[in-house]
């Protein structure tokens, strides 16, 4: 199994070659790694340290679904020196990885479930990894209806676009694209994603699962939002990716109330954040 360090030394990062760099923004891009015919071993929601040398690592959420066989995908914002060079790797360099770490999305628990998912930016990043999964041939009759919402601030902020669009192309689920603020070509909704979701769709909240991610301030407001509807907070669930440092539960610097991200998440339902507002 790719990636499984279990019975390994936990601190050893594999390399992995990069078979391919997709730019998504002009500070993100997505990384396609080769596992040289292996399968990852993780599961939506989880997350690996990536190892740049000389460099140092950081964090990531894997953005791919495990029914992808064979290669692995980090979408990365250039945010500090880590992500700095990473974001000058070329393809065929190699990218060292240490994992899969973390908590995952409950997956037991959404199968059988209708599923509204709710992102925002790069939020999108590690929702897609269980979007993908929904989506799969072989999954998707274990899933009710889907209902994907995502939105940016404009229209160059939005990541995936060459996957948004099959996404708009399937019958099997709907779709809905906003952006903050639009611009010439903008054809599709403006407005802001809280507002969006109260304002265009409509389900039995008792019927329905919501899986959300991205900004802070959009996710105090889409909770606020989903609360409004009706949804409760053992059915809303996020995931968090603040302050994590060592993945392994050991710097402390991930801390939130009393969970650490890296361990007890990064995968939480609202009903576990709602005493422990302003922390994420
Ligand atoms: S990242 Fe070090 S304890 Fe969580």
């Amino acid at each position: 199994m790719a990636i499984d360090l279990e019975n390994k030394n936990i601190y050893l990062p594999r390399l992995f070659r990069i078979m391919e760099i997709i730019p998504e923004t002009s500070d993100i891009k997505t990384f396609r790694l080769d596992l040289e015919g292996e399968n990852s071993s993780h599961l939506p929601g989880q997350f690996a340290e990536l190892f740049v040398p000389g460099v140092g690592e950081a964090p990531i959420s894997i953005t791919s679904s495990p029914t992808q066989k064979g290669i692995l995908e980090f979408s990365i914002k250039r945010t500090g020196l880590v992500t700095s060079a990473i974001h000058r790797l070329n393809s065929n360099d190699r990218l060292g990885i240490r994992g899969p770490y973390g908590n995952t999305f409950p997956i037991s628990d959404l199968t059988g479930q209708n599923l509204l998912f709710i992102a925002g930016g790069i939020g999108l990043a590690p929702l897609r990894s269980l979007i993908n999964y929904v989506l799969d041939t072989e999954k998707r009759n274990q899933f009710k209806k889907v209902i994907i919402l995502y939105g940016a601030r404009s229209p160059q902020d939005l990541v995936f676009k060459w996957e948004l669009k099959k996404w708009q192309m399937r019958d099997d689920i709907t779709f809905l694209l906003t952006v903050d603020r639009g611009d010439d070509q903008w054809k599709s909704t403006v407005g802001l994603v809280p507002n969006v979701l109260k304002e265009n769709i409509q389900v039995n909240p008792l019927e329905w699962k919501s899986i959300i991610c991205g900004p802070p301030i959009m996710i105090k407001f889409t909770i606020k939002a989903l609360l409004e509807m009706g949804f409760q907070p053992p059915d809303i669930i996020t995931t968090l990716e603040m302050r994590m440092k060592c993945g392994l539960g050991k710097c402390g610097r991930c801390n939130i109330g009393p969970y650490y991200v890296c361990k007890d998440g990064p995968v939480f339902t609202y009903q576990q954040l709602q005493n422990i507002p302003e922390e994420y």
